[in-house]
């Protein structure tokens, strides 16, 4: 066991990028909580899945970047408050002020009645793409249908999808152009200014002219029960625009992957479509779009496996990697559509359990079960090592380009 700090350029390589599983493997059984020394910031790792919840829940480990500490000046930077202070980086009882605010939106009864909205979409999106027989199933497919689903939601007009797609793209994609890295910043912080005005506008519109839409409940819980400041109807509606695409879009892609790459488990789903939920649960569990979970810090020194954490110190949970520990899952690297659901942390554990979890489900097994069924004879054009991913700084797990071809 060691508590040396690993460089950021020894556990970030290319190899790493295309397989992370290997690593995690390594600091599981030899540095189960690492210090890194991380390409965006400093941090610890936890990389069992026992530890992994027991931080989750330790209230010693706190969300509350934007308090006195100004802990987001080292994660998110200076000018991040006006998308990023919201309900993911705060703890309780800010927390539960501004989750309570939209939960009841995301009640799974509620969720279930966009059941047909969401077919709607992915059959218009496929209805597009099977006449090619080829196709970029992440331009194509997995980031416009959560995007779709999620402005729909949030009353984002659909004049306005691509721009806003453009912009979050930028945000998405940061770090893997070819640009040098100022100007790629750069072109990061323009994206999110335009973001937050365009979204200040679209608060203001609303609040003249009310719709049956998400942003107009909000304006209405800010206006008259004073349960959300002006300022926290654009970073909840931020969060949930971006939470609402981004990682749904990255795992479309990442489990498309993984049934293309294993053909025995993709037929076992064309066969016997009632696997899709139990199915859903299992690509996740193995190639999820959030490998680490947003950043804690450590309000006071504490000790997990041995090793102490300053206080002060972020502390990042490794999802990916407690999602494979043996000790909890049988051959954890194999992909098994029958196996039980199990502990897996995918979506998150605690108070920040993923907000939009009956959402994502829903538009994975609609979406998956529509690719298997519509797709015929699908394939990767590239070989799978060939297959662009985004880089290793980025917080998600997630594919550039997906290039598929079908007869
Ligand atoms: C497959 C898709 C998705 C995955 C894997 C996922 C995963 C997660 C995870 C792991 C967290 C906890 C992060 C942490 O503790 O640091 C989280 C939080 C959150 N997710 Fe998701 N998510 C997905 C889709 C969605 C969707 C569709 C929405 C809809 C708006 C959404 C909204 C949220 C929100 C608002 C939070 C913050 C909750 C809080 O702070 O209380 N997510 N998600």
């Amino acid at each position: 066991m060691t508590d040396r700090a690993v460089p950021a350029s020894e556990l970030y390589t290319d190899e790493f990028v295309a397989d992370p599983y290997p690593t995690f493997a390594r600091l599981r059984t030899d540095a189960p909580v690492c210090p890194v020394s991380s390409l965006r910031f400093d941090q610890y790792l936890i990389t069992r899945l026992d530890d992994a919840k027991a931080a989750l829940t330790d209230p010693r480990l706190s969300k509350d970047l934007y308090g006195p500490g100004q802990h987001y000046l080292r994660i998110f930077g200076p000018n991040s408050e006006g998308l990023n202070k919201n309900m993911l980086n705060s703890d309780p009882p800010e927390h539960t002020r501004l989750r309570r605010v939209v939960s009841q939106a995301f009640a799974p009864r509620r969720i279930e009645a966009l059941r047909p909205r969401v077919a709607e979409i992915v059959d218009d999106l496929l209805d597009k793409i099977v006449p090619q027989g080829q196709a970029d199933l992440m331009r194509d497919f997995a980031i416009p249908l959560p995007m779709m689903v999620i402005s729909d939601l949030l009353g984002i007009p659909a004049t306005d999808h691509d721009r806003v797609l453009d912009w979050t793209q930028v945000i998405r994609t940061s770090g893997s152009s070819r640009r040098p890295p100022e100007q790629e910043r750069a072109a990061v912080q323009e994206a999110q200014l335009r973001l937050n005005h365009y979204l200040a506008d679209l608060v203001q519109a609303k609040r003249g002219n009310p719709a049956d839409d998400m942003i107009s409940a909000l304006i209405e819980a800010c206006d008259h029960d004073g349960t959300l400041a002006e300022s926290e109807l654009v970073t909840t509606t931020f969060l949930l625009l971006f939470a609402g695409h981004q990682t749904t879009a990255d795992f479309l892609g990442n489990a498309t992957v993984a049934l293309l790459t294993n053909p025995d488990q993709l037929e076992l789903l064309r066969a016997k479509p009632d696997l899709l939920p139990q199915a859903i649960e299992e690509l996740l569990r193995f190639d999820g779009p959030l490998p680490v979970a947003s950043p804690r810090i450590a309000t006071e020194d504490i000790e997990y496996q041995g090793v102490r954490i300053p206080r002060g110190s972020i502390v990042g949970v490794v999802i990916n990697s407690a999602n494979h520990d043996p000790e909890h899952f049988a051959d954890p690297d194999r992909l098994d559509l029958c196996r039980d659901r199990g502990p897996h942390i995918g979506f998150g554990h605690g108070v920040h359990y993923c907000l939009g979890v009956s959402l994502a489900r829903m538009e994975a097994q609609i979406g998956i079960g529509a690719l298997l069924r519509r797709l015929p004879d699908p394939r990767l054009a590239v070989p799978v090592e060939q297959l662009r991913r985004l880089p290793a700084a980025s917080p998600f797990r997630g594919l550039l380009e997906l290039p598929v071809q079908f007869s």
